[in-house]
């Protein structure tokens, strides 16, 4: 137990410091979460934003795909395992291109407005995920995702990223059974991602990787596969640091 805390506090303290670099000129504070499906970032993401609103902070929450009424339309086009079935194959660019449709609409009816009003948004996925799943898993490269990023959202990025990266083998073993059980009970379907083989996450896996070793002031990356109390604790230390709560 010792041994995992510590390095994960190590983890806060640098992030903290580091992170100081890396405001961006509105008020509000912007934060993402990325990791691989089945990391549990949805779960993390909605308990951070109840930590914070018993703290006093007004927080928005929000996702891509999705969000808007016109990203929630797209997403059900990307995720759908159905789709395909109606359009044909979707090429690597098509898929890119409408995850920055509905990300355009994310910046521009959610997110910048919710900064303009000094409120915390937290965003389940951003362009990261566009870098790691279409740049790595469908390897049209990360010049391409950060071209795209650069022309679509004025390189508009996060002041913090939590990266949950937990080893491979966990994250799909969670993500195959979440989506057995939601087609399941549900009768939707989002598991066109899930579909792909282990070879396709390797990539966005090591994609990710890339993408924190290049970007640490932004990126807080926690690779350990703790309980889900024990990740949000340093989660929320990391949180705490940076907003000085
Ligand atoms: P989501 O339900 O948000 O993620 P999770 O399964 O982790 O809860 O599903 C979004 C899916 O879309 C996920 O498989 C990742 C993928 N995606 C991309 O491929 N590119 C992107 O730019 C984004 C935002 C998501």
């Amino acid at each position: 137990m010792r041994s995992r805390i510590a390095p994960m506090w190590d983890i806060a303290r640098s992030a903290t410091f580091a992170g100081r670099l890396h405001w961006n000129t509105m008020p509000g504070t912007f934060i993402t979460f990325e990791g691989l499906d089945g990391s549990g970032k949805t779960t993390q993401i909605k308990r951070l934003a109840a930590w914070l609103e018993e703290r006093g902070r007004n927080v928005v929450l929000t996702r891509n795909p999705g969000g808007t009424a016109l990203g929630e339309r797209i997403r059900g086009i990307l995720l759908d395992s159905r789709t395909e079935a109606a359009t044909g194959a979707i090429t690597p660019k098509a898929e890119l291109a409408l995850m920055f449709a509905d990300r355009a609409q994310s910046i521009a009816e959610i997110i910048k407005p919710a900064l303009a009003e000094d409120k915390i948004v937290l965003c389940d996925r951003y362009t990261d995920s566009s870098e790691a799943y279409q740049g790595g898993g469908r390897e049209l490269g990360s010049a391409t995702i950060l071209a795209a990023h650069k022309t679509i959202c004025d390189g508009f990025q996060p002041s913090l990223t939590i990266l949950l990266l937990p080893p491979l083998a966990a994250s799909l073993a969670r993500a195959r059974r979440r989506n057995d059980r939601t087609t399941h009970h549900t009768g939707t379907d989002e598991n066109r991602f899930e579909r792909e083989g282990d070879t396709f996450y390797t990539r966005i896996y090591d994609a990710y990787k890339t993408i924190a070793a290049r970007e640490p002031q932004r990126v807080v990356a926690i690779e350990d596969d703790a309980s889900i109390d024990e990740i949000q604790k340093i989660i929320q230390a990391i949180v705490a640091n940076r907003l000085d709560l």
